[in-house]
């Protein structure tokens, strides 16, 4: 099977409408690849066919099989650093503050496109190190993803070791059980925090309050986007952010050329996006 350039399109636009990835058209051939996956596992051997059944007689599943072939869930505990370092030792403490004189108890995270989930368990994970008293806190966090498998993966908790490799010694002792020899499970008091739940970054207007999140974590997601869905995801954030909530976006992604609703602040090196 060969796609042509018209195939390509087609094909590229259903699935940017749908997830708000868009492939460039050097992705031809990687498309291509997983398009073959998914016409051998329908027995479809024609690719304009399988084009019209996507467009006029899916009711959303095959779609969603192809994106997930075609998403880049790449992720590690502790990934950016240095970027957790300033969320841990300058925008937490800051919320932590605040949070005291108005007597707020709780703290809402949302790891947005969180993959298997090491970004929410990291997270889990400084939030019971940097709070001054984890216990007095009613901690929540969502992790999202628009791809169900990953989702099962993060939803077990269980990692072999090489991938806790980023993970200190200490941690791993406080936070890890070791189910067999080189594996090993997230504790339940840091898994009860979280709820894992499979959804569109772009759908999630009206499945979350506004104003509900103290911190957004969307890291090496929008990257992937297009500009369009880029602003839509960052207008869905600014809503669901609480006033003086941050988001925290990858190293190489900024809002700044999208939007100019929040404002920007440097910490440890870093810049963050604060609601005002
Ligand atoms: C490269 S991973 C990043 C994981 C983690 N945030 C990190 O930085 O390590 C990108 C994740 O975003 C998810 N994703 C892509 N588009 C999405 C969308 N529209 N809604 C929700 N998740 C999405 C992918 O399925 C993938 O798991």
């Amino acid at each position: 099977m060969q796609l042509d350039m018209e195939q390509f399109k087609k094909i590229r636009d259903l699935i940017n409408s749908k997830s708000g990835i868009f492939l460039e058209d050097k992705k031809m051939y990687f498309l291509e690849k997983r398009i073959e996956d998914r016409m051998k596992e329908m027995d479809v051997d024609n690719i304009d066919e399988y084009i019209n059944y996507l467009k006029f007689y899916d009711n959303g599943t095959e779609i969603q099989k192809l994106i997930e072939k075609i998403t880049i869930n790449e992720t590690y505990f502790f990934r950016e650093f240095e970027q957790l370092q300033a969320f841990a030792e300058e925008c937490l403490p800051e919320v932590e503050r605040f949070k005291n004189r108005i007597r707020d108890r709780n703290i809402r995270v949302w790891s947005a496109g969180c993959s298997t989930g090491e970004e929410p368990y990291t997270i889990s994970i400084i939030l019971h190190e940097m709070l001054e008293n984890p216990d007095l806190w009613n901690i929540y966090i969502l992790g999202t993803d628009i791809n169900g498998k990953v989702l099962e993966v993060a939803k077990k908790g269980v990692y072999d070791e090489r991938v806790l490799k980023h993970v200190a010694k200490t941690y791993v002792e406080k936070y890890f059980d070791r189910i067999k020899y080189n594996v090993f499970k997230v504790r339940d008091f840091l898994k009860e925090k979280i709820e894992f739940v499979q959804s569109n970054i772009l759908d999630m207007d009206k499945k979350i309050e506004d104003d509900f999140f103290d911190f957004i974590f969307c890291r090496n997601v929008l990257i992937y986007f297009d500009d369009n869905s880029r602003k839509k995801a960052l207008d869905i954030f600014y809503k669901k952010l609480k006033s003086r909530g941050f988001i925290l976006l990858g190293h190489s992604e900024s809002v700044g050329r999208i939007t100019d609703k929040f404002n920007y602040r440097k910490m440890r090196n870093y810049y963050v996006y604060q609601k005002p």
